[in-house]
Parts: structure tokens; C-alpha cells; sequence
């Protein structure tokens, strides 16, 4: 029940398109006696640093952020994650009376995925296919994670390099990275195969060579969320391997920031309700 003691969470974004974000964590607050509300603000560009101070002003709880907002509301911000500094943007963002800590939880929504289905990361080899800010908050969170080796694989090689040297520098990880398309030889030796590009998204084309046969342990897992089985996931059950959803991740990355605002790691039961709103 909203009383006089609710606390206000939202997202700042522009425009504000259908989200998940409000039906995730308004479930959550009610679920674990939370009494928050979250609400969407389409805030524009010249706002968003008056829209940040009044997450102090109001004494919200906090915020999520959302496109175009998510590199150049860092600026506005009391204090940055380390991780979140250096993938460059942030999605969420905690109020402690008044001192504002901005994290980056879309990469922490991934990792969470592949491990909720029993995977160590530890020592694997991966590949990520586009070099945009997914891919860098994916390949920064895999980098924490102790994997192997991180290839990135672009179209436009400057921003699959710059990846690559942010994994070097800070993680001391071997890193990689071509603008080549992918072959069969690329992906015989890894683990892991994440696309990170909006192909396959309302249509079906597919970031990799449907002809190309697999065998082996490889995980596929695509970040694109609709439709749930594009065709780089229809490619990979056609090879018999295991896939992680788009659909994961975003509602991974909701649990994080829902985490960080509160402490509480929602049970594996409010993960299955929610993902079950959005499964195909
Ligand atoms: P996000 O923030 O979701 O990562 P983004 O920053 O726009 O989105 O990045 C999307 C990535 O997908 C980019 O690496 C982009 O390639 P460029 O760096 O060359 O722009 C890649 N991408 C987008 N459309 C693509 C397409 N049709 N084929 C291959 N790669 C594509």
C-alpha cells in the first residue's frame, strides 16, 4: 500500500518505450514488504541533470537509466562502480542520503544467466560477436569472472579493439579481436558464443553462417529478447546446443539492480514467475 512513508524508484530515459522494468520490480517491492514504487520518467537530454538531482531532492531510492542517458548521466554522480567506469555507462543508480553510486548491472544480468544454469566460467573461452555497449558490459562482467580468453568479433574494428584493450589492461586476460566473419575454425576451440548485435531482431537474419555445423559443449546465447528464438538460437538448437536467452539477461539485469537498491536476492521462484511473463 503506498502510505506516506513509500520511497519513489524510476527510470530516466527518452523516450520511455515499453519496459519491463516497472511490472519486475513493483512484483518484487510487494513480494518482499519493499515499500517503493517505480515509476517511468521520460526525461530529455537538457533535463537529465535536474532529473538527477531530484532523485536527492525527492530522497528516492533510486533509479534505472536507460538509452540516451546511460554514459552522460556518469557526470551528475557522486560515485561510479569500478566496473561501471569502465564499461563507460550506467544503469542504475543507488541514493545513500543523498550520495549517489552509479552501477552497470546489464553485464551482471548476463554472467548471472550462464551461471544460473550451472556453468563455471572459470578458465572458458569466449567470443563476442558486435562491439557496441553490450558487448562491453558483457565482456567486462566475463573479465571479473576469470574466463580464459575473450575474442571480440565487429564489422568495425576500432570498437572491437578498444574492447579488447580495456579486457587486457584491467583484467590481464588474453584478448582478441577481427572484423572477420566467422568460420567453422573460429568457434571449434570455444566455450561460450554471445551475440551482441541486434541482428536477428524483428527479422530473421542471423549473425553467423547457418550452415556452419557444430559439435561439442559450445553455449550460444543471444542478447536479442525479441523474438525469443531468433534465428543464431534456432541455429544452435538445430546443433544440439545449449542457449541462454535475451529474455534472461534482461530480467537478470532487473534482479541486480533490485539487489543493489535493496540487499535482497529475490528466490529462484520470482525468477521463474517473471521470466514466465515474457517467455514466447
Ligand atoms: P548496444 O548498446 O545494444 O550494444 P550498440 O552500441 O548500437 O548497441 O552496438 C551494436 C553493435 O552491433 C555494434 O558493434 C554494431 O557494429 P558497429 O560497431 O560496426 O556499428 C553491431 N551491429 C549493428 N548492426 C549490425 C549488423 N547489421 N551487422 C553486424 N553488426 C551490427
Amino acid at each position: 500500500m503506498i502510505n506516506s512513508t513509500t520511497k519513489l524508484v524510476g527510470l530516466l530515459g527518452h523516450p520511455i518505450k515499453q519496459s519491463f522494468s516497472p511490472s519486475i520490480h513493483n512484483y518484487l517491492f510487494k513480494k518482499y514488504n519493499q515499500n517503493n514504487i517505480y515509476c517511468c520518467f521520460d526525461v530529455k537530454e537538457s533535463d537529465l541533470e535536474e532529473a538527477v538531482r531530484s532523485i536527492k531532492t525527492l530522497n528516492m531510492r533510486g533509479c534505472n537509466v536507460t538509452i540516451p542517458h546511460k554514459v552522460n548521466v556518469m557526470k551528475f554522480l557522486e560515485n561510479i562502480d569500478k566496473n561501471a567506469r569502465l564499461i563507460g555507462a550506467v544503469n542504475t543508480i543507488k541514493n545513500d542520503e543523498g550520495f549517489l553510486t552509479g552501477y552497470n548491472t546489464d553485464g551482471l544480468g548476463f554472467v548471472k544467466s550462464i551461471l544460473d544454469k550451472g556453468y563455471d566460467l572459470n578458465n572458458k573461452k569466449i567470443m563476442i560477436i558486435g562491439a557496441g555497449g553490450s558487448s562491453r558490459s558483457i565482456a567486462v562482467q566475463l573479465a571479473s569472472n576469470k574466463v580464459k580468453s575473450i575474442e571480440i568479433r565487429n564489422r568495425s574494428i576500432q570498437k572491437a579493439m578498444d574492447i579488447s584493450e580495456i579486457i587486457r589492461d584491467n583484467f590481464k586476460i588474453a584478448s582478441t579481436y577481427s572484423n572477420k566473419t566467422i568460420d567453422k575454425n573460429d568457434i571449434e576451440d570455444i566455450d561460450i558464443l554471445i551475440n551482441t548485435t541486434p541482428v536477428g531482431m524483428e527479422s530473421n537474419e542471423c549473425p553467423i553462417d547457418e550452415s556452419i555445423r557444430v559439435k561439442g559443449d559450445l553455449l550460444v546465447c543471444d542478447i536479442v529478447y525479441k523474438p525469443q528464438n531468433t534465428s543464431f538460437i534456432k541455429w544452435a538448437k538445430s546443433n544440439n546446443l545449449d542457449v541462454v536467452y535475451g529474455i534472461d539477461m534482461l530480467i537478470n539485469q532487473g534482479l541486480e539492480a533490485f539487489y543493489i537498491w535493496t540487499g535482497i536476492k529475490p528466490s529462484k521462484e520470482d525468477e521463474l514467475y517473471l521470466k514466465g511473463l515474457y517467455y514466447d
